[in-house]
């Protein structure tokens, strides 16, 4: 079969990965890719967002099956174009993937189908959200209605940062039009873990749960990125939790899409925030998580193409999926200034190396080729990720490959996965 992937981070590289080890994919395709994905397939120059071009370049390439890796393009309806033209495509429809497009919608639907989140209001004016916040008390989150990159979540512990934050988004525009609507929303204390499902919008396939570092600084402190580092499975999601997740909010939010006209299909992502046992959704992706699928997919045994086809087809009440009992930790390595300003064109030393070691995988990300050499091109560079006995071994094989590998100014975060040894 011949498969494309589409986009250009850690998450494609992991998923071209995988797909790379299925003895049905003949040919893999990545748009645009990176160097990491020009490993394990072929890169096409065509942007994640030109939805005409991958159009074109999958009709006339014959593609058997495309997944869509960022939610870009499934918020702007490429599975339904390509379904339109006989193509098959991994992912939402364009209705379905407005559950991570607006969060006013998915906190909407949350209410009408009492799906566990946090309590909150929605405004599309600035003063009635002063209003809002004037008589109320803090701590609160103030979120950008719309895709925001990550970054339109402020967490405001005093009145005077939700006023800010609302100017910032509302009357500034920092975010485009993604701030001309918000949501304020009650502050969850607890610990968040990621859920992730595959679904054909009937069977719902959970994977491996994982856990994410958003903060930039060790003992989660600064500014959030999109994501620092992650390990699987993540303790906090016992057996129970899962089984409870499943019932309270994976099974019941892909019913209630059908029951709203959007049957969804795809990735379904949980964002969880869990509080003595207790699972509240922060946010619902489209898509599957970057850097969650890194480790996430290490861990896989089975593969990978039947399980997206079988979404695609409606046929994954026939799948069963296996996980190595093994414990995977990604360590993301950045660069300087990451999530603000960075440079990039840094060449990187070590790659060869930190790769020949057993069970680790470095996934690209943010790298671009310059006179032959692998060198750096965005924030978050490269997810080392590496498989151990259990998280304390896997932590230990991941920092290992990481001193391996240097550029000037690589940052990376010293503390990925000591979470799960507390628990
Ligand atoms: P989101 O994009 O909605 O997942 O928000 C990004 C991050 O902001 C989450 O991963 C949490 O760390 C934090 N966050 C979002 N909503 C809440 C909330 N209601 N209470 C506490 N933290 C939150
Ligand atoms: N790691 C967070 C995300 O993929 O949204």
């Amino acid at each position: 079969m011949k498969v494309l992937v589409i986009g250009s981070g850690g998450r494609e590289h992991a998923i071209a990965w995988k797909l790379s080890q299925s003895k049905n994919v003949t040919k893999l395709f990545i748009a645009p890719g990176n160097p990491g994905t020009a490993q394990v397939g072929e890169n096409v120059l065509i942007p994640a967002e030109d939805i005409a071009a991958l159009k074109s370049f999958a009709l006339r390439e014959k593609i058997d099956l495309t997944v869509v890796g960022p939610e870009v393009p499934l918020t702007l309806g490429i599975v339904d174009i390509f379904t339109e033209a006989g193509l098959k495509a991994f992912g939402p429809s364009k209705k379905a993937a407005e559950i991570e497009g607006s969060k006013a919608f998915s906190k909407d639907l949350m209410q009408r189908h009492k799906i566990p989140t946090a309590f909150y209001k929605k405004f599309d004016s600035a003063e009635h959200a002063r209003t809002y916040i004037e008589t109320h008390n803090p701590p609160f989150v103030v979120k950008a209605d719309g895709l925001a990159a990550g970054k339109g979540v402020i967490i405001c512990q005093t009145k005077d940062e939700a006023y800010a934050a609302i100017d910032l988004m509302m009357k500034e525009k920092a975010f485009g039009s993604a701030g001309s609507k918000i949501v304020i929303e009650e502050f969850l204390k607890g610990e968040e873990a990621s859920f992730l499902a595959i679904t054909d919008g009937k069977t719902v396939l959970p994977l491996a749960p994982a856990q994410d570092h958003k903060a930039i600084f060790d003992g989660d402190k600064g500014p959030n990125t999109g994501g620092m580092g992650t390990y699987s499975p993540a303790p906090i999601v016992t057996p129970e939790l899962a089984e409870e997740v499943m019932a309270k909010v994976m099974i019941p939010t892909v019913k209630a899409m059908e029951a709203e006209g959007r049957p969804y299909k795809g990735v379904l992502y949980a964002g969880l925030m869990i509080d003595k046992g207790i699972p509240k959704v922060l946010e619902f992706n489209c898509r599957f998580g970057d850097p969650e699928t890194q480790p996430i997919l290490m861990r896989l045994e089975s593969d990978l193409l039947e399980a997206l086809m079988a979404s695609v087809d409606g046929t994954l009440d026939k799948i069963k999926l296996s996980w190595t009992e093994k414990a995977a930790v990604c360590v993301v390595m950045a660069s300087a200034g990451y999530p603000g300003d960075y440079v990039k064109g840094d060449a990187i030393a070590g790659l060869e190396e930190a790769a020949k070691l057993k069970d680790v995988v470095v996934f690209h990300a943010g790298t671009a080729l310059k006179e032959g050499r692998v060198v750096t091109s965005g924030g978050r560079v490269l997810g080392v990720t590496a498989l151990g006995s259990g998280i304390k071994d896997a932590i230990d094989n991941a920092y290992n490959a990481v001193s391996r590998i240097s550029w000037k100014g690589a940052y990376f975060r010293k503390d990925i996965g000591q979470k799960a040894l507390k628990d």
